[in-house]
């Protein structure tokens, strides 16, 4: 059932093109993101002063897409927090707060917990799941399911690729109900949503041997860093997190800012550091701080927009074909989760079953 691949994980990162277009379909017309699942008035959107969203791991990282596609999109305030802290802490929630939780399995005990914690402070609550008719879609206002089919690896690709997805629908779903996203604004991201699914299918093409080699290099590190800037710190949260479940190497992620406040002590000699910098509006930025981390011999891997050709502080370098500003991570995180399998394969770790690590995390 792996259909040839060696793993699951590797299998399901190459379903990805087609996880995207199931989770579009039927739900993107020219201008317009249709959501039978979802009925929202304008006046009820009108009504939410905030988004709270509530996940764990993978899910989380997702829901930090999230946040940078609403507030960017729908111009509402949008909190992340991971289930098992929103759960005791009294979160400020009511009426006027919409919560979205995000979970795959649709199972995860805190996960659920924080759903029930929002209706009973009297929000209305969203699920973004994959298994049907698990309990977080069983207990939910509404739900929007990823159809990504069944994800068997523990560590999370193709339900994070859908999960993304479904934040970017809502986000132009909300937009367009404010009336904040003009008709060719929304063709326009809409026409760029619709060619994601090849996109991420010469990503793959393109990248895979690539980073093979480059997986046999980093393999012998035990630390590595992840930097970014917008959404693409969001996503090196994602990309450190696969690294670190599946290859035991230490992976943090940073902004990219803020790396000179501290963790830059830890750049040295062979250090792998890896920076997206696919955002136009701050990549000068990131570059910047890539030269910081040169200048103590880390070994950066950077994922840009192709086509660009003063990124010469890069030592390897990954192309993410042109896309809308906002819709990058869907696939700058593509190359980090064949980074992390091949690093993983190459130090000889138990890719689809991490040690201590379950699949379903029905207890707190
Ligand atoms: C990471 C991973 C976990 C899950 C987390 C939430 O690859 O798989 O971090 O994302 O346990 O699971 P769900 O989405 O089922 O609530």
């Amino acid at each position: 059932e792996k259909s040839g691949y060696d793993h699951f994980m590797l299998k399901e990162i190459h379903e990805q093109p087609e996880t995207v277009r199931r989770c579009i379909t039927g739900r993107l017309n020219e201008a317009d993101v249709h959501l039978d699942d979802v009925s929202l008035t304008a006046e009820q959107l009108e009504q939410y002063n905030k988004v709270y969203v509530v996940a764990c791991g993978t899910a989380y990282n997702a829901g930090l897409v999230g946040k940078y596609a609403i507030e960017n999109l729908a111009r509402v305030p949008v909190e992340v927090d991971v289930a098992s802290e929103f759960r005791y802490r009294d979160p400020i929630v009511d009426e006027n707060t919409l919560v979205v939780v995000v979970s795959q399995s649709g199972e995860t005990a805190d996960t659920l917990a924080a759903v029930r914690e929002a209706q009973d402070k009297g929000a209305r609550v969203i699920g973004i799941c994959n298994v049907v008719g698990s309990s977080i879609p069983r207990e939910a206002d509404d739900v929007i399911y990823i159809h990504a089919g069944p994800e068997i690896a523990v560590a999370s690709t193709k339900a994070y690729i859908g999960m993304i997805t479904v934040f970017y629908m809502l986000a132009i779903y909300f937009a367009r109900k404010k009336d904040l996203l003009a008709d060719e604004e929304s063709k326009q991201l809409i026409k760029d949503m619709k060619a994601l699914p090849d996109q991420i299918a010469g990503i793959i093409d393109n990248s895979e041997e690539k980073i093979k080699d480059l997986a046999a290099e980093y393999a012998q590190n035990e630390n590595a860093f992840f930097i970014g800037r917008s959404v693409d710190n969001a996503v090196v949260q994602e990309g450190a997190l696969k690294l670190k479940e599946i290859s035991y190497i230490h992976a943090e992620s940073y902004p990219a800012g803020e790396l000179k406040h501290g963790t830059l002590a830890l750049v040295e000699e062979g250090v792998p550091v890896i920076a997206l910098a696919t955002q136009p509006s701050v990549k000068e930025k990131t570059l910047s701080n890539v030269k910081e981390v040169k200048a103590r011999g880390g070994v950066v891997t950077g994922v840009v927009f192709g086509g660009e050709e003063e990124l010469e502080d890069l030592d390897y370098r990954f192309e993410i074909p042109e896309t809308s500003e906002v819709l990058t991570s869907i696939l700058s995180v593509v190359p980090l989760q064949l980074l992390a399998y091949y690093v993983a394969v190459e130090r000889g770790c138990d890719v689809d079953q991490p040690r201590n690590l379950a699949k379903s995390v029905t207890v707190e």
